[in-house]
């Protein structure tokens, strides 16, 4: 059985994104650490299992991931999804998953690992910004990259015009990057990711 568990903490775009593309799997679950996560109404709607597991609820962070991963494990997923989980997961969690948690980025990683990605683009007057799936490791935002896509950073942008034309980019990469997983398409060998039968121009989009 193919399952995919959709780790999100908020508006759920990039859940959307996946909900909505079709992917060939047996059962999606996604579980948010925040309950009043817009994400989880719309994957209610699109009749999709959710699970809560507040974080607020355990008194520090191993103890929280432990249950996690308890809830993650009832799923017996092929692969996790983080979109828009914004919480620092455990080396102990990282270690237990590696090479089947996956993440979406709003930056061309390696530049921009963490928060606010667009306004420091913005600060550093780069010319190229994008968006980055990558598995996960125990450096935080810094796996082998599975695919990217590029858009110009434009004259008088915002943060928030900038960060619209990054998401538009995310919807696009994430859902690639899982039907790839999911159909055995995707190989580590150290840092580097092979994707059979996929060209340069589906992995680095521009
Ligand atoms: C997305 O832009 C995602 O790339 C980012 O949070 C946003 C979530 O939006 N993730 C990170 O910054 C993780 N470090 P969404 O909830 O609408 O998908």
């Amino acid at each position: 059985m193919k399952s995919l568990v959709i780790l999100i903490t908020g508006r759920g775009s990039n859940m959307q994104a996946l909900l909505e593309a079709k992917l060939q799997v047996d059962r999606i679950t996604v579980i948010s650490n925040n309950p009043h996560a817009s994400g989880l109404e719309i994957a209610r709607q699109l009749g999709v299992e959710t699970l809560i597991l507040d974080h607020r609820d355990f008194p520090d962070r191993q103890t929280f991931d432990a249950a996690l991963a308890e809830k993650v494990d009832t799923c017996q997923p092929k692969l996790i999804a983080l979109a828009g989980f914004m919480r620092i997961l455990s080396d102990r969690f990282v270690q237990r998953y590696q090479g089947r948690l996956m993440n979406i980025h709003p930056s061309l990683l390696p530049a921009f690992p963490g928060l606010g990605t667009h306004a420091r683009a913005l600060q550093e007057g780069i010319r190229i910004h994008g968006c980055t799936v990558h598995f996960v490791t125990l450096q935080l935002d810094h796996g082998p990259i599975v695919i990217q896509a590029a858009v110009p950073v434009l004259p008088g942008d915002s943060e928030e015009t900038l960060a619209a034309r990054v998401l538009q980019q995310e919807h696009r990469i994430y859902p690639q990057a899982v039907r790839w997983f999911m159909e055995d398409r995707i190989r580590l060998n150290g840092n580097q990711v092979e994707v059979t039968g996929a060209s340069v121009s589906e992995v680095a989009l521009f």
